[in-house]
C-alpha cells in the first residue's frame, strides 16, 4: 500500500512519450506557437492584477510606506521558488506544472495533494479576481453618461448575499435593502463575475493563439497605464509621507501577507502551458525571471508612489491607485483617476484569462495518468484545447463568483498557492543527487548549505529571544489577558511553532545532506509566510486536503495508469 502511494513517474517514460507526440497515449497535439516573449507577457498577465491594483490599499494601511519591504521579501521569497520552478519545467516540459513535478519527486499521493491544492491556486483564486473585476466594472459603469442616462448596475447583482446581509458598507445597505424577494429570499448575486467569467471562458475555449493575442494585447495596455501611474504619481508625491516609515512596527507590515503574497501569484501558472511552448526547456525558466523581475520593480515604484502621494491613513479603500489621485486637486489628476479605474478592469481580465487556462491544463495532465476520469484529457478536434475541463473550469469559477465573498477566497488562495511552493522548493531539495536532474537544461545553483542553514536557524533563535517582547518564555505562555490558558491562544500559535520546527528539521538535514542554499531559502520563506496566514487559513485547507484525498481513494488509486504499470 505504502509503496502504491508512493509511486513514481520516471522522465524517462514522460520524455519517450513527449518525443513520440504522445502522453499516456493520448496524441500531444495542441498547438506550440509561445515564444519567450508570449511567455513573458503571460507571467506578467497573471501577475499584475487584483493585487495592485486593490489589495495594497489596505496592506499599505496596516503597514505604512515600510509595505514595500514585505513586497521585497515576498519577491525574494518567491524569486527562489521561481528557481526552482524553472528547473522543473526546464526537467519535466509538460503541462501539469507543480502537480507533475510533485509526481517525479515524491509519488503519487502527493502529487494528487498538489493537484488538488492547485485548484486553489487557479480556480479559487480566479473567484477571487471574478470578485474583484466586477467591483472595480461596477464603479466604473457608474462613472457613465449617456445624454441624460446615468448608467447603473443595482447593487444587489453587484455583490455577494452574505456581505450584502453583513451590511458593512454603503452598497451593501443597499444591495440589502433593495434586492427583489422571492418566495421570503432576498435575489442577491454578483452578476458581472458570473458574466466576465462566461466570457474569458469561451476566449480559452476557442483556442491558445486567440488567448495569447488578448493576453498580448491586455499586457501591454496595462503596463503602459501603470506607467503612466508611476510617471503621473511622481510629480504629486510628497516624501513627508513616508515619514514614520514602520508606523506600525514590523507587525503591521506582516498583517498584509496574503494580500502581498496574492499580488506575485502568477509566475508559476505559465509552467502549464508547457506542451504549447515552441521550447519550453529554454523559454519557461526565462520567461519566469522576467515577469517576476518586472512585477518586482513595478510594485516597488507603485507602493512608493502610492505612500508618497497620501498618508497611510488613507489606503483602506478597494481601488487605492484611483482613489489616491482623485483625492488630488487637479483636472489631470482627475483623468487619471478614471483611466486606472478601466486599467484595472483589463488589469483583472487579463489574470482571469492566464488562470482559467492553466487550471484546464492541470486537470488534463492529471487525466492523462488515470487520476482523473478521461474525458478530462479531451481535446477539441478543431481549436485543440482541453474542451471539457475549460467548460467546467468556467462553471467552478463562475457559479461560486456569484455568491462567495472576497476576503475568504484570498486567503485560501494564498494558502494554497504558498504549500505549493513549498513542495516544488522541497522537490527540488528530494531531487538534489538524482539523476533525474541530469536531464534538466536549467539547474538550480549549488550553493552548499551544510553550515549556513544552521547557523540561520541560531541566528533566528538569538534574535527572537532578543527582539520579540518577553522572548521565548512570553512566546510559549498559552495564558490569555485573564491569565486563563485556552484554546485560542494555543490555536494562534501553532503555525508558527510548526515554522520552528521546520525549520529546525532542515537545518539538520542540510548539515547531514548538504543541502543547496537556494530551495532551502525558497522553502523556508514559503514555509513562514505560511505561518503568517493565521490558523482559521490553516484549519480550512485542511479540510481541503483531506476532502481531496477521500477523492482520490474512491477513484484515483484504483485507476492510476500507474497501477496498472505495477499489475
Ligand atoms: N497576482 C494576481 C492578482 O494580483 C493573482 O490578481
Amino acid at each position: 500500500m505504502k509503496q502504491d502511494l508512493f509511486r513514481k513517474k520516471t522522465l524517462a517514460h514522460i520524455n519517450e512519450e513527449l518525443a513520440n507526440g504522445l502522453i499516456d497515449g493520448h496524441s500531444n497535439n495542441m498547438s506550440k506557437v509561445l515564444t519567450v516573449r508570449d511567455l513573458t507577457f503571460m507571467g506578467i498577465a497573471a501577475i499584475v492584477g487584483a493585487g495592485i491594483f486593490s489589495t495594497i490599499g489596505k496592506a499599505s494601511f496596516d503597514g505604512g510606506p515600510g509595505i514595500i519591504l514585505l513586497f521585497l521579501f515576498v519577491s525574494i521569497a518567491c524569486g527562489f521558488s521561481a528557481i526552482c520552478y524553472a528547473e522543473f519545467a526546464s526537467m519535466v516540459p509538460v503541462s501539469g506544472s507543480a502537480y507533475t513535478y510533485s509526481y517525479v519527486a515524491f509519488g503519487e499521493v502527493i502529487a494528487w495533494i498538489i493537484g488538488w491544492d492547485l485548484l486553489m491556486e487557479y480556480a479559487i483564486g480566479n473567484i477571487a479576481v471574478a470578485i474583484s473585476w466586477s467591483d472595480y466594472f461596477t464603479s466604473l459603469v457608474n462613472h457613465i453618461r449617456i445624454g441624460n442616462l446615468q448608467l447603473h448596475i443595482p447593487e444587489y447583482f453587484a455583490t455577494d448575499y452574505w456581505t450584502a446581509k453583513d451590511q458593512l458598507t454603503d452598497a451593501a445597505k443597499l444591495a440589502w435593502a433593495n434586492a427583489p424577494v422571492i418566495g421570503g429570499t432576498r435575489i442577491i448575486c454578483n452578476l458581472p463575475a458570473f458574466l466576465i467569467t462566461v466570457i474569458i471562458t469561451w476566449i480559452i475555449y476557442v483556442g491558445i493563439k486567440e488567448s495569447k493575442r488578448s493576453t498580448n494585447a491586455m499586457v501591454i495596455l496595462k503596463m503602459a497605464i501603470i506607467l503612466l501611474v508611476m510617471i503621473g504619481g511622481c510629480f504629486y508625491v510628497n516624501t513627508d509621507n513616508w515619514t514614520p516609515f514602520l508606523p506600525n512596527g514590523i507587525g503591521g507590515v506582516l498583517t498584509g501577507t496574503s494580500a502581498v503574497f496574492f499580488s506575485y501569484i502568477g509566475f508559476d501558472a505559465i509552467s502549464t502551458t508547457a506542451e504549447e511552448c515552441k521550447n519550453p526547456q529554454r523559454d519557461l525558466p526565462k520567461a519566469m525571471f522576467y515577469s517576476l523581475i518586472i512585477c518586482t520593480v513595478v510594485y516597488i515604484l507603485v507602493a512608493l508612489v502610492l505612500t508618497g502621494m497620501t498618508s497611510y491613513t488613507h489606503l483602506n479603500v478597494g481601488d487605492p491607485l484611483a482613489y489616491v489621485f482623485s483625492t488630488m486637486n487637479s483636472p489631470f489628476a482627475q483623468k487619471i483617476s478614471i483611466i486606472i479605474s478601466i486599467s484595472a478592469v483589463i488589469a483583472t481580465a487579463s489574470v482571469l484569462l492566464v488562470f482559467q487556462l492553466g487550471q484546464p491544463r492541470i486537470w488534463m495532465s492529471m487525466s492523462r495518468d488515470g487520476l482523473l476520469p478521461p474525458i478530462f484529457a479531451r481535446i477539441h478536434p478543431k481549436y485543440k484545447t482541453p474542451s471539457f475541463s475549460t467548460i467546467l473550469t468556467g462553471v467552478i469559477v463562475g457559479v461560486p463568483a456569484l455568491f462567495m465573498n472576497l476576503t475568504v477566497v484570498v486567503d485560501l488562495t494564498s494558502v494554497g498557492t504558498l504549500f505549493a511552493f513549498v513542495l516544488v522548493c522541497g522537490g527540488i531539495l528530494k531531487l538534489q543527487n538524482d539523476d533525474n536532474r541530469l536531464q534538466s537544461k536549467f539547474k538550480t545553483p549549488y550553493l552548499n548549505g551544510k553550515w549556513i542553514v544552521p547557523a540561520m536557524f541560531i541566528g533566528s533563535i538569538v534574535l527572537f529571544e532578543k527582539f520579540y517582547p518577553g522572548g521565548f518564555k512570553s512566546y510559549l505562555n498559552f495564558a490569555d489577558k485573564t491569565g486563563n490558558i485556552t484554546w485560542e491562544v494555543i490555536r494562534n500559535k501553532v503555525p508558527f511553532f510548526l515554522f520552528g520546527i521546520t525549520f529546525l528539521i532542515t537545518a539538520i538535514l542540510s548539515f547531514i545532506r548538504k543541502y543547496s542554499i537556494i530551495p532551502v531559502m525558497g522553502f523556508l520563506c514559503c514555509t513562514y509566510l505560511l505561518s503568517e496566514s493565521g490558523s482559521t487559513n490553516w484549519e480550512r485547507f485542511l479540510v481541503w486536503l483531506v476532502i481531496g484525498l477521500i477523492l482520490y481513494f474512491v477513484y484515483g488509486y484504483k485507476h492510476s495508469k500507474l497501477s496498472k504499470q505495477v499489475a
